[in-house]
């Protein structure tokens, strides 16, 4: 698609966009809204961060931005402050972009940081602004916080609305630029208007523009999450009835997939969704509506969050099946990213893994491209390998747990110099069965009968 940049007219000031949270969502934000030509002012309460993003660094593995963010820095179109008076005082259009990470020893989202954020900000409003909420939120977060910043501040006027954001990380640019959809609920209609005119671009290209009330614009976000996990969770279940019984979960899922209705995306079996979303969105999302009373309407998600754990502990008993006891044995973990193109492990399967291998005794030996450094903040005592081949070094099992390009291109004949054991186990389903089998290896991968059990059972594979 084409980007549409905002072009300034004579006498018309463009509008002053600030974004406030500058994590993977409010950075990749603040950075896009620059693109499109507006005067952007990011805020974050870590002045560490605001000094990087300030000298144009990206502090985490966003494929594209790092660029976008040098240029409109450079360019001055991009700023950053600690400072939520100069924000108030400056912008026309304030996103709030800050987590709602679950809250702890709870499934309930946090809503400090949201609630904290719109709050100083609204008090250091001084002209008619807009506040537009970005974040997941459980529902009702919205309506609430309208009620308060017109407590908080009644000198100005200022309008409330929801907007939430579907990117995802990796592509976190171009769902920004070319989203799928666009979702904006409350708000009068030169509210709306106003928030046309920051997405004229991809309204150019007939990206849908949903108009809707606040409750529903919340839901727009949890339901899409919900579901996508539920997605997971299914070709999942599936899984494990494949490796019951025997079966492909591969030919499986394309097979369903190709029916329209069903689709085949997100019907990747393997060791399951994680990071910073999937997993504690369904948790509060079975909070929120427990706390409204409705107990059972969302109960399927707790089923959906534990098919969801159990292929951890699945990879984990196939590597004690493989390798009989883990004490002291040498694996190999291939990603600790909670996906590809990603150094974000917030709860990451594949690092989750590796933590319970290393407990039940195992020499863990990890590599990721990207992920390392977090990594070794949440885990320092496993082994972080300066290259793959340092991590495949006498390994006597070798477990590939995040689908980066550089491991789902790997070929046997590369590893076979380094293990020690030709062990391997495909934790996502991604590396040609046949091709390994016929190298010599022992070879599993989650949804297929596993070749122990076949051997067990005395019949073949
Ligand atoms: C997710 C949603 O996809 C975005 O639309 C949403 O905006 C975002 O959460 C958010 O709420 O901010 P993201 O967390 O970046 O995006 O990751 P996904 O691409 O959804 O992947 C989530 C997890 O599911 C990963 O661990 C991935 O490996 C896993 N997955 C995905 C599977 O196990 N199988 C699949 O078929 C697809």
């Amino acid at each position: 698609m084409e980007i549409v940049a905002v072009i300034p007219q004579e006498g018309i000031m463009p509008l002053r966009i600030t974004v406030i949270g500058t994590g993977y969502l409010g950075a990749t934000h603040a950075a896009c809204m620059a693109e499109l030509g507006f005067e952007v002012l990011g805020l974050d309460a870590d002045p560490k961060k605001v000094e990087q993003l300030s000298a144009g660094i990206l502090p985490f593995h966003e494929p594209g931005l790092p660029e976008l963010l040098r240029e409109h820095t450079s360019s001055g179109r991009l700023r950053f402050t600690t400072s939520y008076e100069e924000a108030g005082a400056w912008g026309d259009v304030h996103f709030i972009a800050v987590g709602t990470p679950q809250k702890a020893g709870d499934h309930a989202a946090d809503m400090t940081y949201v609630d904290n954020a719109t709050l100083s900000l609204a008090r250091c409003i001084t002209k008619d602004a807009l506040i537009v909420g970005k974040s997941t939120v459980p529902v009702g977060t919205a309506r609430r916080l309208r009620e308060l910043v017109a407590q908080v501040n009644p000198d100005v006027s200022i309008d409330l609305l929801w907007n939430p954001e579907f990117l995802r990380e990796g592509f976190a640019v171009k769902d920004t630029l070319t989203p799928d959809r666009l979702v904006v609920g409350g708000g009068t209609p030169e509210a709306v208007a106003v928030l046309r005119e920051v997405y004229a671009s991809a309204l150019a290209s007939d990206t849908p523009f949903i108009v809707t009330d606040l409750e529903t614009a919340e839901l727009v976000k949890v339901a899409a999450n919900a579901f996508l996990a539920t997605k997971i969770s299914f070709i999942n279940a599936f899984a494990e009835v494949t490796e019951h019984v025997g079966g492909d979960i591969r030919t499986l899922a394309d097979a369903i997939g190709l029916d329209k209705r069903i689709g085949r995306r997100f019907l990747n079996a393997g060791v399951g969704f994680g990071g910073g979303c999937l997993p504690k969105d369904i948790r509060a999302l079975q909070a929120r509506v427990s706390e409204l009373g409705l107990d059972r309407t969302m109960r399927f998600l707790s089923e959906v969050d534990e098919i969801n754990l159990r292929r951890r502990e699945r990879v984990v008993h196939l590597a004690t099946e493989i390798l009989h006891e883990l004490d002291g044995r040498k694996i190999t973990v291939l990603g600790v990213a909670f996906k590809p193109n990603s150094d974000d492990v917030r709860d990451s399967p594949a690092l989750d893994v590796a933590a319970q291998l290393f407990n039940a005794g195992a020499d863990v030996s990890i590599y990721d491209p990207e992920a390392m450094n977090n990594a070794r903040l949440r885990f320092p005592r496993l082994n972080y390998a300066e290259s793959l081949d340092e991590a495949l070094d006498g390994s006597h099992l070798t477990i590939l747990l995040t689908e980066w390009q550089e491991f789902v291109q790997l070929k046997p004949s590369h590893l076979e110099h380094l293990v020690e054991s030709k062990a391997l186990i495909d934790g996502r389903n991604v590396l040609d069965h046949d091709e390994w089998i016929e190298s010599g290896w022992h070879f599993e991968s989650l949804g297929r009968r596993s070749e122990l059990v076949l051997t067990e059972a005395g019949s073949g594979s």
